[in-house]
């Protein structure tokens, strides 16, 4: 904290005030590297988002206003309002005696988790400022004001590894992917789901393994999910709103497709991080299972049916996504035409597992009448 900002961003009502909060704190230090990884646009690296802003502010919530209204409540009275700061449970970090490979995969984990929370606060945040429905408005100021803290919070983590990604920068300079407001609703829905669905599982792994929590950070998890869950759940709501999204024929295949993508796409970015799931003492290949076991039976609140984590293509087309990931990897590190055309063949492999795993039949699941959930795990 310095003079001109006393307010923390785990503090802020806000996050505009969280965002300022975060730059104010780092007047002297730049961290391009930080910000340039940050900047990445690749099918594995999170984006930034906009869309149809004037179709979601048309949105009506009366179908499930009791809920609605329930859920927004227990969003303003804000349980984790100061929660996101360090305080005595932070311990010291070691970063000049952490393994140099660990360090670069725990900094890479740092700095994308941060990208991934901020591209939902520029959503949130720019659905609020367009919006002129106060129902539609209240919810995305709410969302955005957590997930600012989050990814402020993990700056300040960052920022004791002297490095810091520059939010304001990201925010007019990253490019923006558009996505039709139904898209928006299968994929936020889904990352904030599995969101909440990631950070549980280490956080419980980690209170029954404390020796492997090698950074204080994952302390913070359990608040930090529910935040997560309480986003998903209003996606959830707002997807009851309207039946024809998650029941028509082609939006239900828009559903798998997204199911499929989401879950392939982390089950590759965690395997390019070995050393930090060995560090966290956790198995990888069991953590994905895990992670999309409890994410199925979290999206059966509303999606008709789940997709099957145990069919025998599954896991073998997964991991040849990822193997076919590696080779794009480096056939772009090599270049030239020998690069190039490696490059090709390790994309033409990964679409043929993706259809492969795609085209697995789902298991039909019957939605309940009300959506709500708690967090249960
Ligand atoms: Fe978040
Ligand atoms: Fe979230």
């Amino acid at each position: 904290m310095n003079a001109q900002s006393p307010l923390h961003s785990a503090d802020a009502a806000t996050a505009e005030e969280a965002i300022a909060a975060q730059d104010a704190l780092d007047t002297p230090m730049t961290s391009e590297k930080a910000t340039e990884v940050a900047m990445q646009n690749t099918l594995l690296t999170p984006r930034f988002y906009t869309t149809d802003f004037d179709e979601m502010d048309a949105i009506d919530v009366s179908p499930v206003r009791a809920d609605w209204d329930k859920l927004i409540n227990q969003m303003k009275s804000d349980p984790n309002k100061g929660h996101f700061k360090k305080n005595e449970d932070w311990d010291t970090v070691d970063w000049d005696g952490m393994e140099p490979a660990l360090k670069a995969e725990f900094i890479d984990f740092l700095i994308s988790s941060c990208t991934a929370e901020f591209s939902g606060c520029v959503l949130y945040k720019e659905m609020k400022r367009r919006g002129s429905n106060a129902d539609i408005t209240t919810l995305f100021q709410l969302m955005a004001r957590d997930e600012a803290r989050h990814a402020g919070f993990i700056n300040d983590a960052l920022r004791e590894a002297g490095i810091r990604v520059n939010l304001g920068f990201l925010t007019q300079q990253k490019k923006y992917t558009y996505f039709r407001p139904k898209f928006i609703y299968y994929a936020t829905y889904l990352s904030e789901k599995i969101g909440y669905a990631r950070y549980i599982t280490i956080f419980r792994h980690l209170e029954a393994h404390p020796e492997h929590r090698f950074h204080p950070i994952f302390k913070w998890f359990r608040e930090w999910c529910n935040d997560e869950f309480s986003h998903g759940e209003a996606f959830a709501l707002l997807m009851k709103t309207d039946p024809k999204l998650t029941e028509s024929f082609t939006n239900k295949l828009w559903i798998k497709f997204f199911l499929t993508a989401v879950y392939s796409t982390m089950w590759v970015r965690d395997h390019q991080r070995p050393l930090f799931h060995e560090a966290l003492g956790v198995d990888v290949t069991w953590y994905g299972q895990e992670v999309f076991r409890k994410t199925s039976e979290i999206s059966k609140q509303v999606f008709p049916f789940t997709l099957d984590i145990e069919h025998r293509r599954w896991r073998k087309n997964l991991d040849r996504m990822e193997a076919a990931s590696r080779q794009i990897a480096a056939a772009k590190k090599r270049g030239g035409v020998g690069g190039m055309i490696s490059r090709v063949v390790g994309m033409a492999k990964a679409a043929t597992a993706f259809v492969s795993v795609l085209t697995i039949p789902a298991i039909h699941n019957a939605v309940p009448e009300n959506p709500r959930l708690q967090p249960a795990y």
